[in-house]
């Protein structure tokens, strides 16, 4: 739960900071969560743009390249546990249209996409 409370706050920043127009974000929690959940991200080609890990000196942090393109983002809350079969009602659910958005999803096999997932 913890994690999904970093994962909350990196997301919202990434929010905030395309609304507010800005090409890049920083945040120096760099848990493995936000990491992953970049990755899974960046393979989907999603307009949240690249990512780099720095290691300052001082403390680790990620800058996240922002792409101008971003609608929205969030973590989904409070946490609801699912089945598969679930999966395409909450699609219809949650995401704008069947051509857009992404659900990124915590499962037993790890942080995944749900196309993957499914
Ligand atoms: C992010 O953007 C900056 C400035 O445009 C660029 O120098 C940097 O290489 C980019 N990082 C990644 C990971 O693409
Ligand atoms: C993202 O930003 C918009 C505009 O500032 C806001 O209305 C929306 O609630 C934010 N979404 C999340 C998940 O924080």
């Amino acid at each position: 739960m913890v994690h999904m409370n970093v994962l909350t706050d990196a997301l919202e920043s990434i929010n905030n900071s395309e609304k507010r127009g800005k090409r890049q974000v920083l945040t120096r929690l760099c848990f493995k969560v936000i990491v992953r959940f970049l990755t899974v991200m960046m393979k989907h080609g999603t307009p949240i743009g690249k990512f780099e890990i720095m290691d300052d000196p001082r403390a680790r942090k990620i800058v996240v390249n922002l792409t101008g393109r971003l609608n929205k983002c969030g973590v989904i809350s409070p946490r609801f546990d699912g089945q598969l079969k679930d999966l395409e009602k909450w699609q219809n659910k949650l995401l704008p249209s069947c051509q857009f958005g992404f659900i990124v999803l915590t499962t037993s096999a790890g942080i995944m996409h749900h196309e993957e997932a499914r």
